[in-house]
């Protein structure tokens, strides 16, 4: 970790040591900072599908760690066997969010470490496999680190900055995307002020997003979603930053509901629109957003804010958890391997 400047203080939404998992409730955030224990698969896989856990490269780092609590109390001295059972772990976490595809690269790489050690004792691809749930970890922050820097250059100093939903340290295993290039513009000198739309339904930007910049004293304004066009109109954003669940060999970016709106919005009023990911975010298999897959969340997500009903019994719902921003409204893609502002689907998977 030398070379690298990481404040003692830094959210980390997972904590992985010892052979345990602690992860911040974010559901309850702001008003409780509760952290619960983790030992099992299935309740890893509980933690990604309530939101316990969320942001993409986060349900990934878990997801990790949920493959090892899967693996490490199976019985079998037959790797094959243990691989096949593996594969079922996997399966289950699998199942818990459909979108976000960091969650799908971690569960790849578990398996192909097993399957590129199958020569190995069981008891050596156990600790094989929580070696290799730490290495997730630990390089998601420092990657973070790394794609802020590459997209610090673009926030100019004075820079008011609109976001949208949490890309932050807490969907992370620290640091964060979107609020990681603001974070590297912050502690390179600049003075820059973070607009956050609240991201409804599940308020990810006034729980999460407004928490963690106030905690670290980034100075932060929190508005509705409603709002932004209306900001942008008055000239008060100069450029828009966001986080993606899922990129696709195009560029087409699949992020929280709502960002597509603020993508509109940014292109016509001439305002950068900037989304940061890792490569991890990154889907060649996938042609363009057409493809990605869209979650759609309860209802009680939107007709209930805790146990407040806002809506009439009864009334037709519908939740979509994201939207797609097409290529042509994207001004750049930044990553920890360089940022890309044109011919995204030659220049994205050069970047593999
Ligand atoms: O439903 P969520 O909270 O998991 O959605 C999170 C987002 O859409 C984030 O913007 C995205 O995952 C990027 S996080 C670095």
């Amino acid at each position: 970790m030398s070379g690298c400047q990481i404040n003692p203080n830094t959210i980390r939404p997972i904590r992985f040591f010892n052979g345990m998992c602690q992860m911040l409730d974010q559901r309850l955030l702001p008003a409780e900072e509760v952290w619960i224990d983790y030992t099992s698969c299935e309740g890893v896989a509980e933690a990604i599908r309530t939101m316990v856990v969320r942001g993409a490269p986060a349900i990934g780092v878990a997801a990790a760690i949920g493959v090892w609590f899967g693996v490490r109390d199976l019985e079998t001295e037959s790797c094959e066997e243990f691989y096949t059972e593996m594969e079922k772990i996997c399966a289950v976490l699998a199942a818990t969010r459909p979108t976000a595809v960091n969650l799908f690269w971690a569960l790849e790489r578990m398996k192909s470490f097993a399957k590129a050690n199958l020569d190995r004792s069981v008891m050596e691809l156990k600790i094989g496999l929580e070696y290799e749930a730490l290495a997730i970890t630990q390089e998601d922050e420092q990657l973070c680190i790394k794609l802020g820097r590459q997209g610090e250059s673009l926030i100019p100093d004075g820079a008011r900055v609109l976001t949208h939903c949490n890309a932050g340290a807490l969907a992370t295993a620290g640091y964060g995307t979107a609020l990681g290039v603001i974070r590297a513009a912050v502690a390179a000198g600049k003075k820059i002020s973070v607009i956050a739309d609240e991201t409804r339904p599940f308020l990810q930007g006034s729980r999460l997003t407004a928490w963690e910049l106030q905690k670290d004293n980034i100075p932060v304004t929190l508005i509705c979603d409603n709002m932004a066009g209306y900001l942008m109109s008055k000239g008060e954003i100069d450029c828009v930053i966001v986080g993606a669940d899922r990129i696709a060999a195009n560029g087409d970016v699949a992020n929280k509901i709502g960002t597509y709106t603020v993508a509109v919005l940014a292109k016509e009023h001439n305002i950068p629109f900037y989304v940061a990911a890792p490569l991890s975010t990154i889907d060649l298999s996938l042609s363009d957003g057409s493809q990605i897959p869209i979650e759609e969340r309860g209802a009680r997500e939107i007709t209930h804010v805790k146990d407040i009903q806002l809506a009439p019994e009864g009334i037709e719902v519908r939740n979509p958890a994201f939207d797609v921003t097409p290529n042509r409204l994207v001004s750049a893609i930044i990553t920890e391997r360089g940022v890309v502002t044109e011919h995204y689907l030659q220049n994205l998977s050069a970047l593999f």
